[in-house]
C-alpha cells in the first residue's frame, strides 16, 4: 500500500504516512495560464493498493479535478486498487432533490470519481451517511467528533452540555456526549428551501450556568452557530464553544461567531484553517491500518 499526497491535503497526508509507515508518493502539480490543472506522480505505483489523500474544501471544483486526475494517473500507472481518502467531501449537502429541476450533485460526483478510477472512498462526517449508499463503489464515513470532544475534555470542559444546532446533528451531539459525560440536546432549525434562510428555536432544556459546546458537521458562513449562540445566551449558558468536523469558515465567519459570544471555534484539518486544532491523522491512520491488515 502507498499513499499519494494530494496537493490539497499534503500536510495531513504526510502525517498519515508517518503514523502508518506507508510510502508517500509526491504529486507534481501546476495550473496552466488558462486555469486548467496538471498533475504527475513522482514515483511508481505499479501493482500497489494506492490511497490518495485529497480534501475537496474550497476551491472545491479545482480540488475535485485534481483528485480525478490523480486517480486516473494512479490507475494508468498500474495500481491494483485506488482508495480515495477525502476528509471533506464537497457537494454532500445536495444529496436529494429539494426543488423540481435540480440534480443530485453528490451522486454525479461519485460517478465522476468512479469513472476516473476510484475503487473505494473514505470520508469524515459526511453530511448524510445515506448519500454514500448511492455511490458506484464502497464508500464509508468515519467520525471525528470523539476527537473533538477529547480536545474539550483536555481543556477542562468535562461534563459540558453537547448541543446540536438541529435534529439532524443530534447523533453528533450524542457522540460528543459519550466522551464529555454531560447532557446533550438539540435546537430546532428550519431552512427555507427557496431562500436558504434559516430560523432557529430553543427547546426546553436547562443550560443555565453551564458550559455548552455546539457540535455540527460543517461551519460554513457561521450563521447556524451565531443563531444558536444567541439562543444559549438567552437561556443563561455560562460559556459557549463551537466545534465542527469541517471548519469551512467562509469570509469573516469565525469573527462573527466570536463576536456572538462564542469563546473558541474548534475544527479538524479536513479544511486547513485557523480553527483546525484537531488533526484527523490518527483517526485516518487507524482506518488505513485496519484496511491494510484486513
Ligand atoms: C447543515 O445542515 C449543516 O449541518 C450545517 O449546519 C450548515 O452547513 C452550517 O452552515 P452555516 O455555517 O452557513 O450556517
Amino acid at each position: 500500500m502507498k499513499i499519494v499526497l494530494g496537493p490539497a491535503s499534503k500536510k495531513l497526508g504526510e502525517s498519515i504516512a508517518e503514523l502508518t509507515g506507508l510510502e508517500p508518493v509526491q504529486v507534481a502539480h501546476k495550473t496552466f495560464p488558462d486555469g486548467e490543472a496538471y498533475i504527475r506522480l513522482e514515483s511508481p505505483v505499479q501493482g500497489d493498493h494506492v490511497v490518495i489523500v485529497q480534501t475537496t474544501s474550497p476551491p472545491q471544483d479545482s480540488r475535485l479535478i485534481q483528485l480525478a486526475f490523480i486517480a486516473d494517473a494512479v490507475k494508468r500507472n498500474g495500481a491494483s486498487k485506488v482508495t480515495a481518502v477525502v476528509p471533506y467531501l464537497a457537494y454532500a449537502r445536495q444529496d436529494k432533490i429539494f426543488l423540481q429541476g435540480e440534480g443530485i450533485s453528490i451522486e454525479t460526483l461519485a460517478r465522476m470519481l468512479g469513472t476516473a478510477g476510484v475503487d473505494a472512498l473514505i470520508t469524515v462526517n459526511v453530511h448524510a451517511e445515506n448519500a454514500l449508499t448511492k455511490f458506484p463503489f464502497p464508500a464509508k464515513t468515519i467520525s471525528a467528533i470523539p476527537l473533538l470532544a477529547e480536545y474539550f475534555v483536555k481543556k477542562g470542559c468535562k461534563n459540558a452540555f453537547a448541543l446540536a444546532p438541529d435534529k439532524g446533528a443530534m447523533y453528533i451531539a450524542q457522540q460528543a456526549q459519550s466522551v464529555l459525560g454531560g447532557e446533550a440536546g438539540h435546537l430546532e432549525k428550519h431552512r427555507d428551501i427557496y431562500t436558504g434562510q434559516t430560523t432557529q428555536k430553543g427547546k426546553d432544556f436547562n443550560v443555565k450556568g453551564q458550559t455548552v459546546i455546539i457540535f455540527d458537521d460543517i461551519i460554513s458562513t457561521g450563521g447556524t452557530i451565531v443563531g444558536a449562540a444567541k439562543i444559549l445566551r438567552e437561556l443563561g449558558a455560562a460559556r459557549v464553544f463551537a466545534a465542527c468536523a469541517h471548519p469551512l469558515l467562509i469570509g469573516d465567519a469565525e469573527k462573527r461567531i466570536l463576536d456572538a459570544g462564542v469563546e473558541e471555534v474548534v475544527g479538524t484539518d479536513s479544511v486547513p484553517s485557523n480553527a483546525s486544532k484537531v488533526s484527523l491523522a490518527p483517526l485516518i491512520s487507524q482506518e488505513l491500518k485496519a484496511l491494510k491488515s484486513g
